[in-house]
């Protein structure tokens, strides 16, 4: 099998992954943004573009709809693309580098993957691996320029 290819098998481990990490740290959003901008300290003034007083709900929507992208991908890319296909220009639109909005992708599983027990932690890591190199590929399909994602982001590493 070739290791870009995602199962059924990675849809269940997806699932039981999130489960777990939602049983040990209720609402990962802290720690979403934690690790975020831990890496890209720059990315958070880009959620006050429409004001700091949105700035909290704005986050909490990217996770959500993070989290939506991951979970419907496996029900239906065809939506997901939709979903990449407009928002990409969007966040493009609003000067948002796209290395911050694969960045938040990123990130989300990265919490995830590290509240799994450490005897789970390898598979989910390649679960989620396999999951975040489709939706890199999505960014890279529909970027207008060259979003410079991560060499190993669409799986080549
Ligand atoms: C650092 C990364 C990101 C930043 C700074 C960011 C910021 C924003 C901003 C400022 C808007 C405009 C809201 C408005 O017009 O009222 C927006 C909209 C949107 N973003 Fe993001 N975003 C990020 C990542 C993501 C990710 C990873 C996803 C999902 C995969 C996502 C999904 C959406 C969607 C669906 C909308 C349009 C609908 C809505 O307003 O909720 N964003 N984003």
């Amino acid at each position: 099998m070739a290791n870009d290819d995602l199962t059924s098998a990675d849809k269940d481990v997806i699932h039981q992954s999130l489960e777990k990490a939602s049983e040990k740290l209720g609402d990962i959003t802290p720690l979403v943004y934690r690790a975020l901008y831990s890496r890209y300290p720059q990315a958070e003034a880009h959620f006050k573009t429409k004001g700091a007083q949105y700035k909290e709900s704005l986050e909490g929507s990217m996770v959500t709809d993070a989290l939506f992208s991951f979970l419907e991908y496996f029900e239906s890319p065809e939506e997901v693309d939709i979903v990449f296909k407009y928002t990409i220009p969007q966040h493009e639109e609003l000067d948002i580098p796209l290395v911050y909005f694969y960045g938040l992708l990123e990130a989300v599983a990265d919490v995830v993957i590290d509240a799994q027990p450490a005897d789970d932690r390898e598979e989910a890591a390649a679960s989620w691996q396999r999951l975040l190199a489709r939706l890199a590929h999505l960014v890279e399909k529909y970027a207008e320029t060259d979003p410079g994602l991560p060499q190993s982001a669409c799986g080549g590493g």
